[in-house]
């Protein structure tokens, strides 16, 4: 007799937004006191896609989205919920993701921001798989996006060279799964963390209750992105490991079972050092951080569709997915897309 059906999530489809306006390392050179070779080396990025004058956070998410929806075959009319996983929202309020709600044009239905940084796609993934499994929602878009250019002091050479604007999509839905199918297609395990103790090492201090908005403040620069690059980038390689070993076990997997690893990319020698330890070679290993930089939240999502819509990751590949950020928060997740 045939197993009952379980109930799953899947990824139904994905989409991507970057701005055609592209800033090299030799146009930072003639803003910063950097160089190409000290930013190729230490973070193996060349290039990242700026946002033009008169785009906000929502028209990138909404690009995006209409991307991953077209993809999905879904009408944004059929969406049971919007998440939006951001760190540089169109306003403190309301959210972002009303605004890519009216855009859709999609019905009444939530639509809220989450604020988990780097790790914002895969809380959002997390909780869509929760709302789908329990069958209390059938399409759920989860959006990544930034546009960390208007958050960044271009003088400050240490955070200005790493971070692009971009945003990624993805609806989820139910998967049609029979319990003794040998390679169910879906989310197969997510893992999402923080830890509180870290939140200094990255974080935009200004414009909240604990400093609002004062010629004072933007004086001292408090409406920036701050960061301590070196205690990050300890905790990012440990974590990313440790949550990368959670979902396979989660998912009753070992790193042999996996196809494609798309880990967040803020930082290649960050992303070799994972992988190194979880023994996944190289040509397992998906890299866009070269043009992109990092993008915080859309980082995963940009990747996953950019690698999906070249034919490289097929219908039916395993992909580990991976990232940490301001938090200190991270994730991950074992997809068969
Ligand atoms: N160009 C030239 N020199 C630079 C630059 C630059 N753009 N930036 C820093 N330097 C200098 C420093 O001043 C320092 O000089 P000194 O030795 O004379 O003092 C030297 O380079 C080394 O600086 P470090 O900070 O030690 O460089 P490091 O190798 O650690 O690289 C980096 C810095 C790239 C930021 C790295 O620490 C990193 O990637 N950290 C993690 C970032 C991350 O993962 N963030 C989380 C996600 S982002 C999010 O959540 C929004």
């Amino acid at each position: 007799m045939p197993k009952p059906a379980i109930p799953r999530s899947r990824i139904l489809g994905t989409g991507h937004y970057l701005s055609p306006v592209v800033r090299t390392n030799a146009d930072l050179e003639a803003m910063v006191d950097t160089s190409d070779a000290w930013i190729t080396e230490r973070t193996g990025i060349r290039e990242r896609h700026i946002a033009p004058e008169g785009i906000v956070t929502s028209d990138m998410a909404a690009a995006a989205a209409r991307a991953a929806l077209e993809r999905a075959a879904i009408e944004a009319s059929q969406l049971d919920m919007i998440m939006v996983a951001t760190v540089t929202p169109d306003m403190p309020m309301p959210a972002t993701a009303v605004f890519v709600q009216q855009k859709l044009g999609a019905g009444h239905c939530p639509a809220f921001d989450l604020s988990a940084a780097c790790a914002g796609f895969l809380f959002g993934l997390s909780i869509a798989d929760q709302f789908i499994r329990t069958g209390q929602m059938k399409h759920i878009l989860v959006v990544g996006v930034e546009l960390l250019s208007r958050v960044l002091d271009w003088t400050d050479r240490s955070t200005c060279v790493l971070f692009g604007d971009g945003a990624g999509a993805a609806v989820v839905g139910p998967a049609q799964v029979a319990g003794d199918e040998a390679r169910p297609r879906g989310v197969l395990s997510t893992s999402i963390m923080t830890d509180g103790s870290l939140a200094s090492s990255l974080w935009i201090p200004g414009g909240g209750s604990v400093s609002p908005t004062t010629h004072a403040t933007v004086d001292q620069k408090l409406h920036y992105v701050h960061m301590k690059g070196q205690d990050v980038f300890k905790v990012a390689v440990k974590n990313l490991f440790s949550a990368s070993k959670d979902a396979l076990d989660r998912a009753g997997m070992t790193t042999a079972d996996v196809d494609w690893v798309c880990a967040h990319q803020a930082n290649k020698r960050i992303v070799d050092q994972v992988v190194a330890r979880l023994e996944v070679p190289e040509e397992k290993v998906l890299m866009n951080i070269e043009r992109v930089g990092n993008t915080s939240s859309a980082s995963i999502p940009i990747l996953l569709d950019e690698s999906l819509r070249s034919g490289k990751v097929k219908e039916g590949d395993t992909v580990l997915m991976c990232a940490l950020g301001a938090g200190i928060s991270w994730g991950s997740a074992i997809v068969r897309v």
